[in-house]
């Protein structure tokens, strides 16, 4: 590492410093937010940080000792010129704020990509233009469990899926992404998403307009996976149940429980398999060290030019498949 990186956090609420106070979170995620990577991170300079919200500020200056808290980004840059700026400000500010910042080489950018498929390009059309790197924070891709898994861990356990099922809650575009994305990150490309057919799509979730909708994904391999929303005021979930030809496995609790269960001799009839659902396997679960692994990242492909985990261009492919999912719902909105 020739010198770390000058980095300013743009929109300083829950993702960026505000879950650090989560004492609930603490034990399982040690890193759940920007500011307690950034904190510590080798390669990233962490000199400012912008917010309109005085409280915001207040917080930066106070608790995590930022040399420079300011209201906007003209502010910022009479004080700090960022090289790396993390844009975790809701998706329709972030055009203009790349915009207003000259001297940028990379962003991490908060999911979803745009809050609509156009908003999205047009941000990632920005940054394309000016040669800026840009990292999304779908942080399973970071996740060092999942990673494995991605590259072989999971054909190895349980052979090639058959059926995927999942659940999410709080929004399509907010954590249908998550989800959406991670089917594609495990098991390839996804061709088609569509709503399913006459299901109703209920208001859900902090982005303005966004709903939960029941949906269907279509694998170039072959096989669906269907993902159906849970009201989050009964509880939080976003998981998927993977059923391969050798074994099934599941990612429950929001990554927290990982477990596989092998095929083994049917016990109802003669000459049969059966999956152990009974006989849970534990993988480990890595998912309080995913934020700190996908800077770890964006500092090697900005120091080596290595891959990025979680490109813009990955993240454009999901919202575009949320969007032909918004755009296939047939049942108008409920409350
Ligand atoms: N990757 C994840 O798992 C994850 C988790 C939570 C939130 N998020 C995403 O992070 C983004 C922010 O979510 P949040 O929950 O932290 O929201 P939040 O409302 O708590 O924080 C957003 C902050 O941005 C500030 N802001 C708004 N406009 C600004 C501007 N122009 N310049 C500077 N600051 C500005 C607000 O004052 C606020 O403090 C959303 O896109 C959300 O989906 C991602």
């Amino acid at each position: 590492m020739t010198r770390p990186f000058r980095t300013a956090i743009i929109g300083f609420g829950k993702i960026g410093a505000g879950y650090a106070d989560d004492l609930v979170m603490a034990p399982y995620y040690p890193f759940a937010t920007h500011a307690q990577v950034l904190a510590v991170h080798p390669a990233f300079a962490w000199g400012a940080a912008v917010d309109p919200s005085p409280e915001a500020r207040a917080l930066a200056r106070g608790r995590w000792r930022v040399a420079h808290a300011v209201p906007n980004v003209s502010e910022l840059l009479r004080v700090y010129e960022p090289e790396v700026a993390v844009l975790a400000t809701p998706p329709d500010t972030r055009l203009a704020l790349v915009e207003q910042m000259p001297h940028l080489r990379a962003v991490l950018v908060e999911k979803p990509l745009g809050s609509t498929l156009t908003e999205a390009d047009a941000f990632l059309a920005c940054c394309k233009a000016r040669g800026i790197l840009v990292q999304v924070n779908l942080w399973r891709r970071a996740d060092e469990t999942f990673r494995g898994l991605a590259a072989g861990g999971l054909n190895d356990l349980i052979g090639p899926p058959q059926a995927i099922f999942g659940v999410y809650g709080n929004g399509l575009i907010n954590n249908g992404t998550h989800m959406l994305d991670f089917v594609r990150m495990l098991l390839g490309e996804a061709v088609a998403a569509q709503a399913m057919p006459g299901a109703r799509a209920t208001l859900a979730g902090p982005i303005p307009g966004d709903v939960d909708v029941p949906f269907m994904i279509r694998l170039s391999a072959g096989p669906m996976a269907a993902l159906q929303p849970v009201r989050f005021a009964h509880y939080r979930e976003n998981s998927l149940d993977i059923w391969g030809e050798r074994g099934r496995l599941t990612m429950m609790q929001e990554g927290l429980s990982v477990t596989s269960f092998p095929q083994r001799p049917n016990r109802a009839m003669q000459g049969e398999r059966e999956v152990a659902s009974d006989q849970p396997q534990p993988l480990p679960s890595t998912v309080g060290r995913a934020f700190y692994r996908m800077y770890d990242n964006l500092a090697a492909a900005l120091e080596s030019g290595c891959s990025l985990w979680s490109p813009g261009e990955s993240a454009l492919q999901t919202a575009r498949l949320i969007q032909a999912i918004v755009d296939s719902i047939s049942q108008p909105c409920q409350k």
